[in-house]
């Protein structure tokens, strides 16, 4: 398929970093390309002994013939970005669009205090007040930035041509579709709208070149920060069950539940999903560690899988059944 968009299906930290880096390796889309909020986000990619922690390059860097784009909507920290460029060696493929928002200071030391930090539990990145501060239209734009001029790039412009040569691309979300502004638990929810439909606004996609929307759910429900959960867990029932885990931007604990069958049917209906991925189904039934194929997963994951697919009426296309790039069983034709 040309294009496909991947979006987080509950809170966030589904595991979308592993589903993206999988595809990307296995697909090879020439671009792989991040919408979404900015450097709150926090994808963890394990590919062998190596353990990459992302926040602003899009999870797909791992295929080294991908180029890694940053569409104009999302906002970018300068010192985050040129870091994960310097560490991941993608100098030479790697593009932000010269109206990316900037992160500054000042929107970091906002967002680490006050109502932000304390009511709703924000990552402290200063994403929400660079956000707030582009829609009074006073923001910085990536162009503006001596820093970055070698990674200036057109990117609406560079992703749709692809697209007109019928290359494969990749557009990658962030958070996840109940943090979205919109459609989300607000006032605890992240600074855009995280929906499909947002992210592919946020790289300059039309609704008629998507292809497929690929909706990723954790086999568990995990949430970081404040706001309503239902039949949340205790901590001691969190990490009896093995689902303790903790942020990847913030250190902060994950609140946990079970698979919220009425979040997820939302989630399918606000991205108009295509495909789902379910992650982690290794940590529901450890048995499961590790396979490739769905004739080998016991009975009881093999249920918890139809049993999605029977309430949601999509297809599950992929199952994370470990954290290395290769643990997953991939049902797609
Ligand atoms: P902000 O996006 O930093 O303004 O934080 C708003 C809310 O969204 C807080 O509850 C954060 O914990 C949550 N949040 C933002 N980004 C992510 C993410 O990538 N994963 C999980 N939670 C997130
Ligand atoms: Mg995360």
């Amino acid at each position: 398929m040309p294009s496909t968009v991947v979006v987080g299906g509950f809170f966030g930290d589904e595991g979308k970093g592993k589903i993206i880096s999988y595809l990307a390796l296995k697909d090879n889309p020439s671009i792989v390309v991040r919408g979404g909020a900015g450097p709150n986000a926090g994808h963890t990619v394990k590919d062998g002994d190596k353990i990459y922690k992302i926040r602003m390059l899009p999870s797909g860097f791992l295929n080294k013939k991908s180029k890694v784009m940053i569409g104009p909507g999302v906002v970018i920290n300068p010192d985050v970005l040129l870091k994960e460029i310097n560490d991941f060696g993608v100098s030479d493929r790697a593009f932000i669009d010269r109206n990316c928002g900037i992160i500054e200071q000042t929107h970091l030391a906002q967002d680490s205090k006050g109502r932000l930090k304390e009511t709703l539990g924000t990552t402290g990145s200063g994403t929400g007040p660079a956000n707030a501060e582009r829609a009074m239209r006073t923001l910085k734009l990536a162009k503006d930035i001596e820093s970055l001029s070698s990674y200036l790039e057109d990117i609406p412009r560079v992703v749709n041509l692809a697209l007109d040569s019928n290359e494969n691309v990749l557009v990658e979300g962030t958070q996840g579709t109940h943090l979205s502004l919109w459609h989300g638990t607000y006032p605890y929810v992240t600074s855009k709208d995280v929906t499909a439909s947002g992210i592919c606004a946020d790289i300059g996609l039309g609704p008629k070149k998507v292809n497929d929307v690929l909706v990723v759910f954790k086999s568990y429900v995990t949430r970081v920060g404040t706001g309503p959960m239902s039949n949340e867990l205790t901590p001691e029932e969190t990490s009896k069950k093995g689902w303790a885990e903790v942020g990847t931007v913030t250190g902060r604990s994950r609140r946990a539940a079970e698979f919220d069958f009425e979040l997820a049917q939302r989630a399918i209906m606000l991205n108009s999903a295509t495909q789902i991925a379910i992650t982690k189904l290794d940590v529901l039934y450890p048995d499961c560690a590790h396979k490739t194929s769905f004739n080998t997963l016991t009975d009881e994951a093999k249920s918890f899988i139809k049993k999605i697919e029977a309430n949601l009426h999509v297809p599950v296309a992929l199952i994370g059944t470990g954290p290395n790039v290769n643990d997953i069983i991939d049902l797609r034709k």
